[in-house]
């Protein structure tokens, strides 16, 4: 996300580049910051609190998810990898694809292993990473045109809930949508965003899908309430961003990080629970917002899945399940499925 303090003025599509990268930018200046005073205004001035996980990714907190990916705790990373050793090669071949597109791209780093197992195979000509964190979608995609010289790097900075549309077209794509981000999507707003994905793709062209698995309470719990607080500080990062962008006075030691399991909807909820009855003034909404001790601001939901749930989903969407890979001790899933 493309915000106002740390960032300077926001680049036309295709604009003051890195050699061989093009970066469009759908997320323009102002932009996220009218979104996120939209949603304040929304989320937190009424009761029960919530915000989208979107904010939590300004450089800071892409950072924290980034050493959440080291923790020992935290699984689904590790997990993934281990799959993607497995079944590359099996991704490469049975998708046909040459460009590779990835939503919520982050560092890309799991990704590369799709892009060697492609490159190996003659197929990789263009890798299209897209997320909506400008600053570190620039030096992931400057680091990856400097690793794989011949092919085309064409970052997009945007919203995949919004900017979807905006994809470039041409070749045979795969999109990849790694990690379990889909999961934070709640189940309306992923039937959307399946639906308007797969209208925007061509027969023939696949979409792989990370899914967390639903297990072990305990295994669950631990992966979002880490012994080294970095989970917490995560969560705690999305008051930083707003005291930054709407001038809010957020103590965010005075919220406690909580992430249970809900059992109804089968996901995890990310929460800050105010310490104490407490008021916060939110300078640009000009609003003051009140918290009774204990109550929550819900900052994220992480679905877990299982296969029955994953292939139906797809299936409504127009996307017939092709491949089913899971790490061997079943903890993660990922899914390869081909427009229909
Ligand atoms: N795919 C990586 C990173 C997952 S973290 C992995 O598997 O490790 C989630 C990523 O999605 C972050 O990089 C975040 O900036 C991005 N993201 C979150 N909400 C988004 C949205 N609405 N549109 C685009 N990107 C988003
Ligand atoms: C990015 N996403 C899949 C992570 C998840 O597990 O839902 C975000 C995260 N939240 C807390 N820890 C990690």
């Amino acid at each position: 996300m493309r915000m106002r303090t740390d960032q300077g003025e926001a680049q036309v599509p295709g604009t003051h580049e890195a050699p061989g990268v093009r970066v469009d930018v759908y997320v323009k200046p102002g932009d996220a910051q009218r979104a996120l005073r939209a949603e304040a205004l929304q989320g937190l001035c009424h009761a029960p609190k919530e915000l989208s996980p979107k904010w939590l990714y300004d450089e800071r907190g892409s950072q924290l998810f980034d050493d959440i990916t080291r923790l020992p705790e935290y699984y689904p990373t590790r997990r993934e990898r281990e799959i993607l050793h497995a079944h590359a090669d099996d991704i490469a071949r049975l998708s046909g694809a040459d460009t590779l597109v990835e939503l919520g791209s982050g560092t890309s780093e799991k990704t590369r292993l799709i892009l060697d197992a492609m490159d190996a195979a003659g197929q990789l000509k263009r890798f299209v990473p897209f997320d909506v964190s400008e600053a570190f979608l620039r030096k992931a995609a400057e680091g990856l045109a400097r690793e794989y010289p011949g092919i085309a790097v064409h970052a997009v900075v945007g919203d995949f809930e919004q900017h979807l549309g905006r994809l470039p077209g041409g070749g045979r794509r795969l999109i990849a949508f790694l990690g379990g981000t889909i999961g934070n999507l709640k189940p309306a707003q992923r039937a959307l965003f399946l639906r308007e994905l797969s209208s925007g793709l061509r027969p023939g062209d696949g979409l792989l899908l990370g899914t967390d698995l639903i297990k072990d309470r305990e295994r669950l719990f631990a992966a979002y309430n880490d012994s080294a607080g970095v989970t917490a500080d995560f969560n705690r990062n999305v008051l930083r961003v707003l005291n930054r962008e709407l001038n809010a006075d957020f103590d965010p030691e005075a919220f406690e990080h909580l992430a249970p399991f809900d059992e109804h909807n089968a996901w995890i909820e990310m929460r800050l629970i105010s310490r104490k009855a407490q008021s916060v003034w939110i300078g640009d909404l000009e609003k003051r917002v009140d918290f009774a001790a204990g109550e929550c601001l819900r900052t994220e939901v992480s679905c877990k899945f299982c296969r029955e749930q994953v292939q139906e989903e797809l299936r409504d969407a127009g996307l017939d399940l092709a491949a089913w890979w899971t790490d061997a001790d079943g903890d993660f899933a990922l899914s390869l499925a081909m427009k229909r």
